[in-house]
């Protein structure tokens, strides 16, 4: 059985109150499921909220960091800052760094390199925009996406890797991807890592939507058998949406 996860992705969202706020109203409300539950503050409030979920099943996650242990990287963040403050997951390769940062797979790549070595646990994000998938080339972009920033890692490195489809298109849209949608791809990205691997790590790594993914709508999505859960954007940010979609998986 994979681990099945639902993610709250906060962006650049909430003050240091504000997140202790949610923190609290989550932690009181977070049902008991099979499933992880990790939130991404931002980066200055990622103390506070260690602190704040340390009895609590709720795990915390970084949105991002650099690739290079320290030196002249002005604004950025290294992994092993993160585990000091014990973080051991990280979201890496995220639309917004990728369109925004002008993060490609390239540097996506080294991003992995030092999130394995450092036995931390990613989150890689990925997906198509909306023009791919409108001719027809969206397999062909996730498959690439993947061979560019994943396929020369080695097999253990499999472990500490989790995978989040996002569609573009999707992402902060409300046009969700149809769960029919999600499933085709989420297939299609096992197949394509059984083929670079083999079988049992495609069918051990959990692959995770995000896209517009609300209480309304995460039930149908993480019913499909090869949707191991999502990761949340705007609906992580109110409490009462958060707990219902962990409560859909
Ligand atoms: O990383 C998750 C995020 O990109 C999805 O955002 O607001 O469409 O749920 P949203």
């Amino acid at each position: 059985m994979r681990t099945q996860i639902v993610a709250g992705n906060w962006k650049m969202n909430k003050t240091m109150s504000e997140t202790e706020v949610l923190l609290s109203e989550l932690s009181a409300k977070v049902p008991d499921t099979h499933a992880q539950v990790i939130v991404a503050p931002t980066f200055v409030n990622l103390v506070s909220a260690k602190n704040s979920l340390e009895s609590s099943t709720i795990q915390v996650a970084a949105q991002n960091m650099h690739f290079a242990d320290n030196g002249a990287f002005t604004g950025e963040i290294s992994a092993d800052m993160l585990l000091d403050i014990g973080l051991d997951t990280v979201i890496l390769g995220h639309s917004e760094r990728r369109s925004l940062f002008g993060e490609d797979d390239a540097l996506l790549a080294k991003k992995m390199n030092t999130a394995i070595e450092k036995g931390m646990t990613a989150i890689f994000c990925f997906g198509e925009e909306l023009d791919d998938r409108k001719s027809g080339n969206h397999f062909s972009v996730v498959e690439n996406q993947l061979k560019e920033a994943l396929f020369h890692l080695e097999e253990k490195a499999w472990s500490q890797i989790v995978l989040a489809y996002e569609p573009v298109w999707a992402i902060g849209t409300g046009e969700t991807a149809s769960p029919e949608q999600a499933q085709e791809m989420h297939a299609f990205i096992r197949k394509t890592i059984a083929e670079a691997y083999n079988d049992g790590i495609a069918n051990n790594v959990s692959i995770l939507y995000g896209g517009s993914v609300k209480p309304g709508n995460a039930a149908d999505i993480f019913s499909k058998p090869d949707v191991d859960g999502g990761l949340i954007g705007g609906a992580s940010l109110k409490a009462d949406d958060f707990i219902a979609i962990i409560k859909a998986i």
